[in-house]
């Protein structure tokens, strides 16, 4: 989860730069030890056992090194959906704290992190990194400062909004028309079409890495589209796969496939170009909640944990300090029964909170529309609703992961326990930045392409 993750790349620099703890943002004047670069790979609706070292049938031998050689983080989470857990990577708090409860950013709203939120970018950027990103950014961008190189990117290629074509880069507008998204920090990036996005964005990233001159550590933030849908992919790589039977299956496998061969071209530039030894490389997935992550890296050091929203990464086997995670606490989803306590947090208000070994879930549970329709843990999704109204589940994650076991009425009192946490967290939360769709955003009013239009 990017709970996991930024303090982890947080604390890397943290301890590399100055050796000190917290709140050292603009005091590293000290640059005794080397910084290492940093290639933060992010992989879109990848489902947990679609690699192959959780024995899926898809090949990801590339990943698989990664894993081999570095650290798999097998209790790792992000957010279930797409801003959550970008806003969450980049700005390092929790949504309930940025306003991004609801759903996502929808490309027609003129909504995005907001601007008091600094990113991990900013953050590379005062600590004397080169930042760079390479592919989706789904932050907003309806206002020039909210684009990707005003949040402290020195360049961005890529798309700025979500479910893009992988070959012509177009997303839809509301009323069904297709029009351009991709980008770099010139302007829009016409000449593109037919480039699959995997391939184009490894190449970018690729690029960055051949012409980065050293003077300074490297920050790479290479977000791939794949593999949301649309389910497209060049046949080399489907062929691969004939051997599936489910078209989707199929085309969800050679998605997989070219993003790991494109992970394996990256990694090959890195260590041709002399930088693999000072590198440390993360590569994690957005969606599914229970997610996939592996670190790959030569520069050890001590990894500190950085206390805000976040925290907590402990290499070795030891276990995390951390406990207690948010989920989520969505108060526009609509209401589920009647609160099943009175003096605590509403229970018909959909929200979910991880306690040590125990995860409660409150007002709509979802009904699973939102995972990747080819996912093989789709199969794994329990149908919760017993009853219309039922609001209140509680599973032992540790023993149960995929939440089959209800353990709500059997433990009334952790239910207690655990509405209470999110009856404090619910204290700290902003109000939702949901706004309306706004039709300026229209992008046939802007030379049919998606940008800023305020
Ligand atoms: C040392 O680090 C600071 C940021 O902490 C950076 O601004 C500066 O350029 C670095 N100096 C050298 C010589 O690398
Ligand atoms: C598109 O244009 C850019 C900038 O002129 C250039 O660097 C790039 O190679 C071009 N791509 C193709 C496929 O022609
Ligand atoms: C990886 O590199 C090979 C060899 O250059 C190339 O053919 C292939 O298209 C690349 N794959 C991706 C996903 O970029
Ligand atoms: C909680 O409040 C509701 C509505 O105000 C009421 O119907 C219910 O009896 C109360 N439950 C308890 C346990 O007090
Ligand atoms: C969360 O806090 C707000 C503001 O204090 C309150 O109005 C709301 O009822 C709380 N939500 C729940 C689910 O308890
Ligand atoms: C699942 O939930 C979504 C969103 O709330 C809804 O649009 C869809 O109809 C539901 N599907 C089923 C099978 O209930
Ligand atoms: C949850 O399951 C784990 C593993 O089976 C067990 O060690 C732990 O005691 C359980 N916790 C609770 C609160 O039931």
């Amino acid at each position: 989860m990017m709970k996991l993750w930024l303090p982890l790349l947080l604390a890397v620099w943290l301890s590399s730069a100055s050796g000190s703890n917290n709140n050292n943002n603009n005091n590293n004047n000290n640059n005794n030890s080397k910084q290492p670069n940093i290639i933060f790979i992010l992989a879109d609706d990848y489902g947990f056992n679609d690699i192959g070292y959780h024995g899926s049938q898809i090949a990801t031998p590339n990943l698989d090194k990664l894993a081999s050689d570095g650290v798999k983080l097998e209790n790792y989470y992000v957010q279930p959906i797409c801003t959550p857990t970008r806003s969450q990577l980049m700005s390092g708090r929790y949504q309930i704290h940025t306003g991004l409860q609801h759903e996502i950013i929808w490309s027609e709203q003129p909504n995005g992190l907001p601007l008091d939120s600094p990113t991990m970018a900013d953050k590379m950027k005062e600590a004397g990194y080169a930042t760079h990103m390479v592919g989706k950014w789904h932050l907003g961008f309806y206002k020039d400062e909210y684009l990707p190189w005003n949040r402290g990117f020195d360049s961005y290629f890529g798309y700025l909004t979500g479910s893009e074509q992988y070959f012509n880069h177009k997303r839809k507008y509301v009323d069904g028309k297709e029009y351009l998204d991709l980008w770099d920090n010139q302007g829009p990036v016409y000449n593109e079409t037919g480039h699959y996005s995997a391939n184009l964005f490894t190449e970018k990233a690729i690029d960055l890495v051949r012409g980065h001159g050293q003077k300074k550590p490297l920050f790479l933030y290479l977000a791939y589209q794949s593999v949301h849908c649309p389910l497209q992919v060049p046949e080399e790589y489907e062929r691969r796969y004939s051997h599936i039977k489910d078209e989707n299956r199929r085309l969800y496998s050679a998605m997989v496939a070219a993003m790991d061969e494109g992970i394996g071209n990256l990694t090959q530039a890195l260590k041709d170009s002399g930088l693999w030894e000072d590198t440390l490389l993360v590569f994690s997935t957005v969606f599914c909640v229970r997610d996939i992550c592996v670190i790959s890296y030569t520069v050890y050091e001590s990894i500190r944990s950085l206390q805000r929203d976040v925290c907590c990464f402990h290499s070795r086997g030891t276990p995390s300090k951390r406990t207690v995670l948010l989920h989520n606490i969505d108060p526009l989803r609509p209401r589920v029964g009647v609160p099943l306590y009175n003096d605590t947090f509403d229970t018909t208000v959909r929200a979910a909170v991880r306690v040590g070994h125990m995860k409660l879930i409150t007002g709509d549970p979802g009904n699973g529309s939102w995972v990747p329709p080819p996912a093989e843990s789709q199969k794994f999704i329990p149908d919760r609703r017993t009853s219309p109204d039922k609001n209140v589940w509680l599973f032992n994650i540790t023993a149960d992961p995929n939440e089959h076991n209800d353990l709500s009425d059997q433990m009334p009192d952790m239910v207690r326990t655990l509405l209470g946490y999110l009856q404090r967290f619910n204290q700290t939360a902003v109000p939702v930045r949901y706004p309306p769709y706004d039709p300026r955003s229209n992008p046939a009013l802007h030379g049919g392409v998606w940008r800023p239009w305020e």
